[in-house]
């Protein structure tokens, strides 16, 4: 009997102390190739709808594949045909409708163009956004009011709590400026040098589903983006021949219900001509959560480091001789706002009692911290001052942090692919797998032009 308590209780011991020291973990991660597939399309067409349409037609399987493999989706999509969920989705469509007409009828031609539902379009493009205000898993039964009479819209709006569910931190990003050194003759900085690179991480459902665009719509911009198929681009990065835009995931504690979305804004950033017009877009006022974005002209070499969040609340850090670089993870640090911890964690402590021989007595505690952003911006600073692209392309490939890499290898998060960008001789690259070993799936240059102001 007792033996058997100390053999229970020690193989207690390894399983659970096995999920935190692990011994077999010290395989060389550089070498991890996380193996996404990203196929590149081309649109151009003569209006939005065709647009959409040309998206969803090329990306049909992917986004079939995307909502079949995940159960949020599906959860959300009952959730939206309940009365309760319909009328937060139709909160979120009346008010980002008013304000792109023109973006809607791209989601009509995704949907149109892949044979899949509106509705499904509509989730997926508003997931960030609707996931706040989708109710906690034991409160919902999507079954049970469909019949529900009470179809009194203030009601239900005051009834509405933010959901517990917990979007994966994912992302991280550079922003840098090299200088010439200052000479008696020089006045100023000589600005040298100035690029960006970005990872964009995911779940595991997005692996494999995401895709590249070459867009041109006529009378309006061309542009290239990353985009996650079956919603708006973009979420991700892109450029057109003026700026170059990347954007990262935070979580502030307050959306509001029916506010713009950040696919809408990122589609928006596609269309704009200089960075003050980006940056007055990614500010706007009426946005429903909040991103992190990183925006920079091609020519100018101007660039900023943007938080933003509803009510108009925002901070910029404009990348200068004195502050010539950024890192960033998936918290506000410059925006003083309450936000979202972005992960739970259980401890399991062990207390040792002797009773005829070991006995193991376990308790749990769960606490809420800023984990991976916290562990990426610690080692971020670490690693210090990039000194160019490839610099930067080696830390967003770091993974000395075995618990929270930078460069992320799963199992709950993935970076799908990182995107580099040299401003100067306008170019841009999209690694695959982890981006020390520049593996380089396309690369292309841009017919860089000289911001229009208005
Ligand atoms: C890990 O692999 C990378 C790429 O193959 C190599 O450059 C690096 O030296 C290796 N590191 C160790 C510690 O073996
Ligand atoms: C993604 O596609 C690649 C190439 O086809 C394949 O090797 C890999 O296993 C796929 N990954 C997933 C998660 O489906
Ligand atoms: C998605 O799931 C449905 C139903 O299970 C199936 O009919 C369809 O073939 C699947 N589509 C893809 C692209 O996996
Ligand atoms: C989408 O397709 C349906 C049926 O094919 C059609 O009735 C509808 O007008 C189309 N939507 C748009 C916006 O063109
Ligand atoms: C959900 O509602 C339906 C219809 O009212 C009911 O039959 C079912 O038992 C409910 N399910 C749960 C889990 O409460
Ligand atoms: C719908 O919302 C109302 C008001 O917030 C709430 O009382 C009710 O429980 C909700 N119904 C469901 C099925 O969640
Ligand atoms: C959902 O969970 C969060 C966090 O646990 C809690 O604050 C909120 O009240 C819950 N909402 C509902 C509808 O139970
Ligand atoms: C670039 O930024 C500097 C400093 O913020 C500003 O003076 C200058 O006008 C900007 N240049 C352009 C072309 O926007
Ligand atoms: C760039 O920033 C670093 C600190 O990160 C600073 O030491 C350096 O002097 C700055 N460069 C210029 C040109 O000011
Ligand atoms: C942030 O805001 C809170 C509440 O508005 C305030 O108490 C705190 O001092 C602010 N922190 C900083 C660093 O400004
Ligand atoms: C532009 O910069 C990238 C990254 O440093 C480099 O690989 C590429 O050769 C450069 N292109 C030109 C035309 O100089």
């Amino acid at each position: 009997m007792a033996k058997a308590v100390v053999l229970l209780s020690s193989l207690l011991f390894q399983c659970i102390l096995g999920d935190y020291f692990d011994p077999f973990s010290s395989q060389n991660k550089t070498k991890q190739k996380n193996n996404n597939r990203l196929p590149r399309i081309t649109c151009k067409s003569k209006t939005h709808y065709d647009f959409g349409y040309c998206l969803g037609q090329q990306t049909e399987m992917l986004i079939k594949e995307r909502y079949n493999r995940s159960t949020h989706f599906q959860d959300l999509y009952a959730w939206v045909n309940t009365v309760n969920g319909s009328i937060i989705l139709n909160e979120f469509l009346t008010n980002n409708y008013n304000k792109y007409p023109d973006y809607f009828e791209e989601l009509y031609g995704i949907s149109n163009g892949s044979n899949v539902d509106l509705t499904i379009v509509y989730v997926m493009t508003l997931d960030d956004e609707l996931s706040y205000f989708y109710p906690n898993d034991s409160n919902v039964n999507t079954t049970n009011d469909n019949n529900n009479n009470n179809n009194n819209n203030e009601i239900i709006m005051q009834g509405i709590q933010y959901s517990n569910y917990k979007h994966p931190m994912a992302c991280s990003d550079y922003l840098l400026h090299n200088y010439a050194p200052r000479t008696p003759t020089s006045k100023y900085h000589k600005l040298i040098d100035y690029s960006m690179a970005h990872n964009e991480d995911n779940i595991p459902e997005c692996r494999n589903v995401t895709y590249v665009v070459d867009a041109a719509i006529e009378g309006g911009l061309s542009f290239v983006t990353y985009s996650y198929a079956g919603e708006l681009p973009t979420q991700a990065f892109g450029y057109n021949d003026y700026i170059v835009f990347t954007s990262n995931y935070v979580h502030p504690a307050n959306p509001v219900v029916g506010g713009i979305g950040r696919n809408f804004v990122g589609r928006n950033l596609l269309d704009t001509t200089n960075l003050q017009e980006a940056m007055d877009v990614v500010a706007q006022d009426g946005q429903c959560g909040g991103h992190n974005y990183q925006i920079a002209e091609w020519t100018t070499g101007n660039m900023t480091g943007a938080e933003v969040a509803y009510d108009g609340l925002h901070a910029f850090t404009l990348i200068t001789p004195s502050y010539n670089w950024t890192f960033h993870a998936n918290r506000y640090i410059h925006l003083n706002i309450s936000q979202v911890e972005d992960e739970e964690k259980v401890f399991v402590d062990l207390y040792n009692f002797f009773f005829w021989g070991h006995f193991f007595f376990l308790i749990k505690k769960k606490l809420t911290s800023w984990y991976s952003s916290e562990h990426r911006e610690e080692r971020a600073a670490e690693l210090g001052r990039p000194n160019g692209l490839s610099d930067m392309l080696n830390d967003l490939g770091d993974t000395e942090d075995e618990e929270y890499p930078i460069y992320k290898y799963g199992p709950s998060d993935y970076t799908l692919h990182t995107f580099g960008v040299e401003l100067k001789n306008c170019s841009w690259t999209i690694f695959g797998d982890n981006p020390k070993l520049r593996h380089v799936i396309y690369q292309g240059s841009v017919q860089c032009k000289t911001p229009i102001t208005h």
